[in-house]
């Protein structure tokens, strides 16, 4: 049988799915419309000789304000249904696995928060929300998922986040769907969905698989990151404890959140947001670093609990001080 369409294996497939049918249906029936009243008045007011045919035009306010208004209406309610499923695409439920994923010309290299690595595959728990990082090593490639509904650029030199729920287990197509140099028709692969207790023995299943963590705390020391920014705040860099999230400030005043971007930001290229008070002492590690240490760096960093001895203590001492 012909699939006219993928199988919804995803939520979002059943958000995005009424949508498309109903820009589909109202595309057709407006297309057919005018097509009908081209054919009709063409040859209910073609030229004849003799036939009066004069160029004034009907002057109809109420004709021309309902024209206008109700098409209006119309595309301001596709707007609206619209804009509330791009939410909905964009806006990651809160503790998501997080799977690591690099392109490159040709495959799709993938790492678990278990540490199990995975090419031009993807192996996942059903009712269980992802949250994929994806970066490339070289050109542009797309993470597609029809089943799902779900796809994303994926950029050499960022980040791009895409979440996933399945809600049915089974294998389905992932796609590149960005032209990608030779072989980009070949840059395909599986979604395996497996029940939560498949999946966990799946990811335990690389005995010799360090979880991205383990090997980012390692990265962080051999790279030298630890000489600067140690546990504590060190003249030469900031302690990184707690940085993730939190509000940085810029000498010019303006302050940035820090999230994936800014880190990445940060390590490859650190003399763009130097913190207030500190000098750009930093060197570069664009070109050293691969993608996959990066990576895992990053959500070493992001595991670090806020420091102890940082100044989150003063507001205390000076709401008891009224009482003294
Ligand atoms: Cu990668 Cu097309």
């Amino acid at each position: 049988m012909i699939e006219l369409i993928p199988v919804q294996a995803s939520e979002f497939a059943r958000t995005v799915d009424p949508l498309f049918y109903a820009l589909t249906i109202i595309s057709f029936f407006a297309t057919v419309g005018i097509f009908l009243a081209v054919v009709f008045m063409a040859a209910k007011y073609r030229y004849k000789p003799g036939e009066d045919r004069p160029s004034h035009a009907l002057e109809s306010p109420l004709l021309e304000i309902t024209w206008t208004v109700i098409p209006a209406i119309v595309f301001l309610g596709f707007f609206a249904w619209g804009a509330v499923v791009y939410h909905d695409y964009l806006d990651t439920p809160e503790d998501a696995l997080q799977v690591d994923v690099v392109a490159k010309q040709w495959m799709w290299k993938l790492q678990h928060e278990s540490g199990r690595r995975e090419v031009n595959e993807l192996h996942m728990p059903v009712n269980t929300v992802l949250e994929l990082t994806l970066t490339s090593q070289d050109v542009l490639h797309d993470f597609y998922v029809p089943a799902f509904r779900k796809k994303v650029d994926v950029l050499p030199g960022r980040f791009s986040k895409l979440w996933l729920e399945a809600t049915k287990t089974g294998t389905f197509h992932l796609f590149c769907a960005e032209y990608c140099g030779t072989e980009h028709s070949y840059m395909i692969g599986t979604v395996t969905v497996m029940t939560e207790e498949a999946y966990a023995e799946w990811a335990r299943g690389d005995v010799s698989a360090k979880p991205p963590l383990e090997v980012g705390r390692v990265l962080f020391q051999d790279y030298g990151c630890a000489a600067c920014h140690g546990d504590r705040n060190a003249e030469a860099g900031p302690a990184l404890g707690g940085l993730f999230g939190s509000a940085i400030e810029l000498p010019d005043g303006v302050t940035i959140e820090a999230d994936d971007e800014y880190l990445r930001a940060a390590v490859l290229n650190p003399a763009l947001h130097v913190a207030k008070g500190y000098t750009p002492l930093m060197p570069s590690y664009q070109g050293q670093m691969g993608e996959s240490d990066l990576m895992n760096i990053i959500t070493y960093i992001k595991s670090l609990p806020p420091q102890p001895d940082s100044n989150a203590t003063e507001p205390l001492e000076t709401e008891r001080a009224p009482n003294q």
